[in-house]
This record gives C-alpha cells, sequence and structure tokens, in this order.
C-alpha cells in the first residue's frame, strides 16, 4: 500500500513538476519520496537552486514561506494548511514593535522559526545551524534575539562578548526534555554519548557532549566512533539514525519528544497535494516579502 502510494507520486511529481521538500522530522515514508531533505537551513535554500514550477514543503508553515520569500516565481504549496510551529507564533507584530522600542540600540536576531510577518522587523535572521557563527560574524555587540530563549542562551555561552537579551518564546517539543530525563537516561545508558539540540533548556544542554542542530546531531553520529548515544531532539531523528547506523545504538532521551505539528502530514496528504485536492499554496504581499527577504539575505552573507 505505501509502495504503491509513493510509485503514484514518484510519476505524478514529474508530470505536474513538482519538486518535494521534505524536513528531517517527516516520517521515513515521506523522506524516500522527497527530492531533498534537511534541516531548516537546507531545506530554506534549496529551492532556489531547482527548476520545477512547483515547490511542495511536507514540514510546516514558517518553512514553506521561506522558500516563497527566497523563489517568488515558484508556486510553493503547504502540505497541510494547520501544520504550524507555536514557536513561530508565540510573538506577534504589535510585541516585536514595542520590543525595538523598548531595545533601540539591539539588533534584532531572529530564528527562522518565525512568521514572513515578523520577519519584516528583524535585521539578521539564524537557523540553529548558523546562529554561532552569523552572531559571532556580526559587528554588532548589542543584540535582541527573538523568539527562542533557549537558543538565544546557548548562543550567549559559544559568543560571550555579545550582549544578547532573549524574550520567554521557546520550542514547546524540545523545552518539555528535563535534566532528570538526562540523569535517567544516562543511568540506564552509562557509555552512550549524549546529543542534544540548543532548543532544549540549559540545563539539559549543559549536561550533552555535543550540542547542535538536526544536521549537526547526524554529523556528529557519523564522525564518532561511538556505540551508543542518547538523542535530545525530536524523536524522528532516533529513528532516522537507527536506520542509517543499524550496527549503533539510539535511545531518545523521552519518548514524549515528538511534534505534534511536524508529524500532521501523511503521505495520502502528499499525494493529494500533487492532484491539486489538497494543501494550501503560500501567497503574501510583494511588499511583505522583499521586506521579510531583507533578514534572510543578511542570513546569506553572515553564513559565508
Ligand atoms: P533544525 O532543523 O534547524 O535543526 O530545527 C529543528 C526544528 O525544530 C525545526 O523546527
Ligand atoms: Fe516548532 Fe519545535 Fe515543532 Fe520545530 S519541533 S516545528 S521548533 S514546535
Amino acid at each position: 500500500m505505501i509502495a504503491d502510494v509513493q510509485k503514484e507520486i514518484l510519476s505524478l511529481k514529474k508530470e505536474k513538476d513538482f519538486c518535494i521538500l521534505a524536513h528531517c522530522y517527516q516520517t521515513p515514508d515521506i523522506l524516500e519520496i522527497a527530492d531533498f531533505t534537511g534541516d531548516s537551513f537546507a531545506l530554506s535554500t534549496k529551492a532556489m537552486d531547482v527548476e520545477n514550477k512547483n515547490i511542495l514543503m511536507c514540514g510546516v508553515r514558517f518553512m514553506a514561506e521561506t522558500v516563497k520569500i527566497f523563489s517568488p516565481d515558484k508556486k510553493v504549496w503547504l502540505s497541510k494548511p494547520d501544520a504550524g510551529c507555536p514557536m513561530a507564533e508565540q510573538l506577534d507584530i504589535d510585541s516585536l514593535r514595542k520590543l525595538r522600542e523598548q531595545y533601540p540600540d539591539h539588533v534584532v536576531v531572529a530564528y527562522v522559526n518565525t512568521t514572513a510577518e515578523l520577519k519584516t522587523l528583524c535585521d539578521v535572521c539564524v537557523t540553529s545551524s548558523s546562529a554561532v557563527q552569523i552572531i559571532s560574524n556580526m559587528p554588532e555587540k548589542k543584540i535582541l534575539f527573538i523568539p527562542d530563549c533557549n537558543l538565544g542562551s546557548y548562543v550567549q555561552k559559544q559568543v560571550p562578548d555579545k550582549e544578547i537579551v532573549t524574550i520567554n518564546g521557546g520550542c514547546p517539543v524540545h523545552s518539555s526534555l528535563t535534566a532528570e530525563d538526562v540523569r535517567k537516561a544516562k543511568a540506564a545508558h552509562p557509555t552512550a554519548q549524549f546529543l542534544v539540540h540548543p532548543e532544549c533548556i540549559p540545563a539539559v544542554v549543559e549536561m550533552a557532549d555535543y550540542a547542535g542542530s538536526t544536521t549537526g546531531i547526524m554529523d556528529y553520529v557519523a564522525k564518532s566512533d561511538c556505540r551508543e548515544f542518547i538523542i535530545g531532539t525530536e524523536n524522528s531523528i532516533v529513528q532516522h539514525l537507527q536506520l542509517a547506523y543499524p550496527e549503533k545504538m539510539f535511545y531518545p532521551l523521552s519518548k514524549h519528544c515528538v511534534c505534534p505539528d511536524m508529524k500532521l502530514t501523511s503521505l495520502t496528504d502528499v499525494l493529494s497535494v500533487i492532484k491539486g485536492h489538497a494543501g494550501e499554496e503560500i501567497n503574501m504581499s510583494e511588499e511583505m516579502r522583499i521586506q521579510a527577504k531583507k533578514c534572510m539575505d543578511r542570513m546569506l552573507e553572515l553564513g559565508k
């Protein structure tokens, strides 16, 4: 059944000129039919290099918006209109205006997990894989980092010469992981290395052997001689790593670390979007797109 749907998708996507992008948190049946898979950073820029008329993002809304910002002439589709990132919607534009007034001499750095509307008021955008590098490359010292206070405080520790102000925002999935979860997992697997995403709370990140983005964690495993790992990020990464390295053992830090929004898209949804029966085409005014693109262009410049 899965194989039949996958076969139909593979043939229809050619006929209808679709390129399928899938975030690593999607299920393996979707990753298998995607043209490109990756973390937020890889996906945000990938569509610029492809010729297809249609781009289908299997992920959450801000990811489809970032594709549209960089590729205005393509039709960009979000697989499930309800798939949003709760963190991206924690701060509204009026609250950000007030924050800018409160911190007039700070540069506003936005995590890519923000709406396109919010990006119009930000100076620089970062992803989890590029935040440390970009912020260290910035000439400015005073930074207002939105919305993830955990990623903000992780960057502050890596780049101590900057003054980073954070707000009360973050990923509900990653910040649900606790230091007690780490103590229990380490007691159960004493020889395992502990790898964590910087969206987790500082008390958890401090206990890690390595902290990094989705791709960073997967690259770390590829290079490590260790045979056992405790994974402190969304549990699909545990599944992908186990498939990629069957000779190693991967343990989720908590069985509850699952992003419900990332799991909304099913393989049959992908087929329905390509058939024109489902999904949402992402549209925004050209004024908003151009203004939102400025902080993303700066991300690309500073990330070089
Ligand atoms: P990355 O893909 O940049 O690691 O971010 C993880 C995440 O939570 C995406 O929403
Ligand atoms: Fe947003 Fe967290 Fe889900 Fe990523 S894992 S989409 S940051 S809620």
